[in-house]
C-alpha cells in the first residue's frame, strides 16, 4: 500500500513537471505549427468535480465527418458515410490498449479481451503478444502517416481489415474544411478513397479536424500551464469517442503503472521515454486530467495499471 502510494506521488511529481516545463518553454516563445490561438480563461482542472470535468468533455463537440458536411463539389464527399462513426451506437464495456511498452508482461490480455469494444492505435499487433494485450479489435485509432505511408502498407495489412477505423490528421487552428482536404499534413485521402472504394463494407471515418482542437481547448481551458500547441494524443482522441456510448471505458497503461519502462511500445525496442510522458502532444495534462476522472482505487492504476472512466450516459449535467 505505502509502496503504491510512493509510486504514485513520484509519478505524478514526474507529470507535473514536464508540464511546467512545457509551460516555462512556451513563455520564451515556442513553435505553433498550427497556428493555435487561446486567449481563454484557464481553470485548475483539480478544482472541478470529475462529473463537472466529465460534463465538459461531453459538450465538446467531437465528430468525424459526414458526406453532408462536405459541399456537393468536394471530390471526398461521394466517398464519406451517411453516418458518423458510433452514430446511435451503445455499448456496456469498453478498452482503449495504450500501446505502452508497460504492456510487455503485464497479462492483461483475458482483461481486455472481455470488454465488448476494444480500441487499439495505429500499427500495434496483437500476434504473440495475445497474453498481455489480447487479440480482439474493434476498432483502431490511426494518425495520418500510418494511413499514407508506405511503411504501413495500409491498405494490405490484415491489422486494418474488418474492423471500424478512426483516422485524424491536423488541420491549422482555425482552417476551414475545405482548405484542410486541399492540404492535410499527410495525405491520407488517397488511401481512403481506394479503402471506401475497394474494400466490401468499409467501416473507415475520418475525424473532422476541428475536433481536434476542441479537444485541445478543453485541455488548456483546465489547465493553468500553457500546453503545447499540438493536437492531443490518439490515446486522449479515443477516449473522447468511446465516452459517448459505453457504460465505462477502462484505459490499460495510459497512466503508467509500476512497469514503466524505457520502452515506447509493448510491440517493439525502441527507447523514448517521451512517448509515456509526452513531448510532442500534451500528453502531460491529458494524463492528469483522466487520472482525475478516473473511478478505480490506485492499486488498480499504479500495480495493474487499469483505469476507468464512467461513460456519459448516466452522467447529470
Ligand atoms: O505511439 P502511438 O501513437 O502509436 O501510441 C498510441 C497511443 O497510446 C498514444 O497516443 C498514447 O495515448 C498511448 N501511449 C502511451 N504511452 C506509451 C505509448 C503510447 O500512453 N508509452
Amino acid at each position: 500500500h505505502s509502496r503504491t502510494k510512493e509510486y504514485k506521488e513520484k509519478l505524478l511529481r514526474e507529470f507535473g513537471r514536464v508540464l511546467l516545463d512545457e509551460s516555462s518553454a512556451f513563455k520564451s516563445g515556442s513553435e505553433n505549427p498550427y497556428n493555435v490561438q487561446f486567449d481563454g480563461v484557464r481553470q485548475n482542472f483539480e478544482d472541478k468535480s470529475p462529473q463537472k470535468l466529465l460534463c465538459e468533455l461531453k459538450t465538446t463537440n467531437i465528430n468525424t465527418l459526414r458526406r453532408s458536411d462536405l459541399p456537393l463539389e468536394s471530390y471526398l464527399r461521394p466517398y464519406l458515410p451517411k453516418r458518423s462513426v458510433f452514430e446511435n451506437k451503445s455499448f456496456n464495456s469498453c478498452v482503449i490498449v495504450s500501446s505502452s511498452g508497460a504492456l510487455y508482461n503485464s497479462n492483461l490480455g483475458k482483461f481486455i479481451d472481455s470488454h465488448d469494444v476494444v480500441l487499439r492505435f495505429n500499427n500495434a499487433v496483437t500476434k504473440n503478444f495475445e497474453k498481455d494485450v489480447g487479440r480482439k479489435t474493434t476498432v483502431r485509432v490511426l494518425n495520418s502517416q500510418v494511413v499514407s505511408k508506405q511503411q504501413f502498407q495500409f491498405l494490405t495489412s490484415s491489422l486494418y481489415r474488418n474492423i471500424t477505423i478512426v483516422a485524424w490528421d491536423p488541420s491549422n487552428y482555425s482552417s476551414e474544411l475545405e482548405e484542410w482536404i486541399r492540404k492535410p499534413e499527410y495525405n491520407l485521402f488517397e488511401n481512403y478513397i481506394e479503402h471506401r472504394k475497394t474494400i466490401e463494407k468499409s467501416r473507415f471515418y475520418l475525424v473532422n479536424p476541428s475536433s481536434l482542437w476542441n479537444l485541445w481547448r478543453f485541455l488548456q481551458s483546465n489547465s493553468m500551464n500553457r500546453l503545447r500547441r499540438n493536437p492531443p494524443s490518439s490515446g486522449f482522441l479515443g477516449l473522447s469517442l468511446l465516452l459517448p456510448l459505453c457504460e465505462f471505458v477502462d484505459l490499460v497503461e495510459y497512466i503508467p503503472s509500476t512497469r514503466v519502462t524505457k520502452r515506447c511500445h509493448y510491440y517493439d525496442a525502441e527507447e523514448n521515454v517521451a512517448c509515456t510522458f509526452g513531448v510532442w502532444h500534451p500528453l502531460a495534462a491529458e494524463k492528469m486530467m483522466t487520472y482525475h476522472m478516473n473511478i478505480m482505487n490506485d492499486t488498480y492504476v499504479f500495480q495493474k495499471g487499469i483505469l476507468r472512466i464512467p461513460g456519459f450516459k448516466k452522467l447529470n449535467c
